[in-house]
């Protein structure tokens, strides 16, 4: 049995090394381009994998080249792919990604075969949520497919957790009902909530917003900042290590991956948010997504260097 189900995207990330973001109507020269296994969904189901948990994925490529790089990379993890179809006359996801010399990046995704999931797939393989205890879901693959998923497995008693990323304005108030844990950064956050964030304050009242939808936890984080852990108990900061960047693609994945390997073990939400942090902060000293992802032996030893007590 798999604990964690990963219900979610996969893409071929084209990577662009820039010295700048260009401006609009500006040409610049990049440094580098390499090709990197990406995906929302597919990096937080590689992060679990490489984190020794027991994962699945459900999600759709197409039948060519590059989604068969993309499940091959899903194998070396150990995430079960059985579930990520290959589909005929739709290309893989791609995502094209600009990444500056601060290490930020700026993303454009191609959808393709990730917004072909129906709830069709999701009825057919309903037994992989029902034996799962935590699913993890993104917004890269159809948002009525992530909203039916939620209610299914909210029925079924599963811990359900969304990373609200690429955000939107038009999520349906079914969808924040069904959560457990919602997991934006501050720009998604504000798209969620429709208010603008300048300070702590503004950031709790839109967790609020969130957490009167329905959700039961948002986890709101900040980057350099930590995060914050708002729920009916109240607020609680939590901060980031210090490190230096290199490139924060899949930082955000990485965190969610390493908060579910906690709960799936069953720490406490407070421990596994230090842990999402601790995984996150090796991922944006490396690059690429996939490619940046340490394994469960590299966090052990990274923790001793470092002295942190909460593995
Ligand atoms: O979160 C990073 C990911 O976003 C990239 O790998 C890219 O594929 C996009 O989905």
């Amino acid at each position: 049995m798999n604990d964690i189900l990963v219900i979610g995207s996969l893409n071929m990330d084209f990577v662009v090394e820039v010295p700048k973001s260009p401006l609009p109507g500006e040409t610049i020269i990049a440094n580098k381009f390499s090709l990197v296994p990406g995906g929302k969904g597919a990096n937080q189901a590689f992060a679990l994998g490489r984190l020794g948990a027991r994962v699945s994925m459900i999600g759709a490529v197409g039948n060519d080249e590059y989604g068969k790089k993309l499940i091959d990379n899903l194998k070396l993890a150990h995430v079960n792919t059985k579930k990520i179809f290959k589909m005929n006359d739709v290309n893989t996801g791609n995502a094209f990604i600009n990444v500056d010399k601060s290490g930020e990046n700026s993303i454009v995704v191609v959808s393709g075969a990730n917004e072909k999931i129906t709830k069709e797939f999701i009825d057919n393989n309903i037994c992989y949520i029902k034996r799962a205890k935590i699913i993890v879901m993104q917004l890269e693959i159809p948002i009525e497919v992530v909203t039916y998923v939620a209610k299914i497995a909210k029925e079924l008693g599963k811990i359900v957790v969304v990373d609200p990323a690429p955000a939107r304005c038009d999520l349906p108030d079914e969808l924040f009902s069904n959560v457990d844990i919602m997991k934006p950064n501050e720009t998604e956050l504000q798209t969620l909530s429709g208010i603008k964030l300048n300070n702590e304050e503004d950031i709790l009242k839109g967790a609020k917003i969130l957490l009167n939808k329905g959700v039961k936890n948002v986890i709101v984080t900040l980057g350099a900042n930590g995060s914050m852990l708002v729920n009916a108990n109240g607020y609680k900061k939590f901060d980031a290590l210090k490190v230096d960047v290199v490139d924060t693609t899949a930082a955000g994945d990485s965190f969610t991956a390493g908060l579910v390997n906690s709960l799936v073990l069953g720490k406490s939400l407070e421990d596994a948010i230090k842990y999402g942090h601790i995984v996150s902060s090796i991922v944006v000293t490396r690059k690429g997504a996939q490619s940046s992802i340490p394994t469960k032996m590299e966090v052990s030893k990274y923790i001793k260097e470092v002295g942190l007590v909460n593995e």
